[in-house]
Parts: structure tokens; sequence; C-alpha cells
């Protein structure tokens, strides 16, 4: 089982390519799935006249990579109480044909230095790939605040309340997906 993750934050030191990162690792420690990180910071701005010549390199791996996953974790970051402008993007080029998405099961988590752990940007996510037909898992919920206070930027966790959330999520998650597969 291939377990692929996608982050709405093209910046290095993005908390949420962290939370993501350590989240793959935990769950390839703790299971036998595969884990991948589909690279998406080469996707144009969604334009259908790029679409009509002929779709992005960059768009067409992270689509195949896209089919060839069991589970998709979308890591998005909270901006002006959404998701993140490249997060939609990202969907936005994903959901385009040839279609690979139908049925596929996906989790979102995020994580901000503020007090909301994204829960509004989580929300409207979640309901973006649901009327795109996809399966979103509504548990775990892995959503950090102050994440700059509970994760180093060496994804060292620092608070035994976000170590505790993470265990729980990853068994949680794994538990989930041996009993769907
Ligand atoms: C345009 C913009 C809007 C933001 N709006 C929110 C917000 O509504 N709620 C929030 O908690 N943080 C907000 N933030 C702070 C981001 O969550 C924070 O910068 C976060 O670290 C971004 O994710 P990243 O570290 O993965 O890049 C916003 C940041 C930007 C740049």
């Amino acid at each position: 089982m291939l377990i692929s993750g996608i982050c709405g934050s093209l910046r290095n030191e993005s908390w949420n390519k962290l939370l993501l990162k350590i989240f793959l690792e935990k769950i390839s420690d703790n299971s036998n799935f595969e884990t991948d990180v589909i690279d998406v910071s080469k996707f144009p701005l969604y334009n259908a006249d790029i679409e009509a010549k002929s779709l992005p390199e960059s768009v067409l791996s992270a689509k195949e990579k896209v089919k060839n996953s069991d589970l998709i974790i979308f890591a998005s970051p909270a901006y002006n109480s959404s998701l993140s402008g490249v997060m939609k993007n990202i969907v936005d080029w994903i959901s385009r044909p040839p279609k690979v998405i139908d049925d596929k099961y996906i989790l979102v988590i995020g994580a901000t230095p503020g007090l909301s752990g994204t829960l509004l940007g989580y929300t409207h996510l979640n309901h973006i790939l649901l009327s795109l037909g996809m399966n979103v898992l509504n548990q775990p919920r892995l959503l950090v605040s102050k994440v700059d206070k509970q994760i180093a930027p060496n994804g060292k966790i620092l608070t035994e309340e976000l170590s505790q959330l993470f265990d729980n999520s990853v068994n949680q998650l794994i538990k989930k997906l041996n009993n769907l597969y």
C-alpha cells in the first residue's frame, strides 16, 4: 500500500511540510506501508489555455503518483480563514481529466502558528474534496495550533500533548487502513 503526501505550502521552512514529513515517517516506521511526498512545486497557476495545449510535465507526473496511491494526505496551511491558494491550485489541476481521484481515500492535516489549528481551511478543503467524490477520512484529526511552540525546526516534537496526538493519529490511521484494504 502506498500513502502519498501533498503539501499546500511551497516555502522551504514550511511547518506543514514538516508536519507531513514527520507523520509519513511515523506511519512507515510503524507499518508496512510505503510513503512518498508528491512534488507539486512546479505546478503553474491553472490556466485552461495551458491545459488545452498539453498537461505540464509536473502535473502529469503528480497525477500519475496520485493514481498509484491508496491514500493521499493533504497538508494545508490556513490562509485567511481558508485553505491556501497553492492548495486550491493543486486540487484544481489534479481534478482535471484524465480522472485519477475518483474514490481515492484522502486525509487532510494542517498546522499553524496561530490558535485555529487550520480548522476553517481544513473544513473548506474537506468540502472541496468531498464534492469531487473523494473518500474523505474524518479521523484521525491531526490539526496543530501553536506549531512553532510544539515542533522544533529540526522536526523534534516539543510537547507531550503533540507527541500523544501523533501516536494516536498514526495508530488510528494504520488501523483504519488495515480495515479498508
Ligand atoms: C496570506 C496569509 C494569510 C494567513 N491567514 C491565516 C489565518 O487565517 N489563520 C491562521 O491561523 N494563520 C494564518 N496565516 C499564518 C499561516 O498559517 C502561517 O504563515 C503558516 O506558517 C503557513 O504555513 P507554512 O508554515 O506551512 O508555510 C496566514 C498567512 C498568510 C501568508
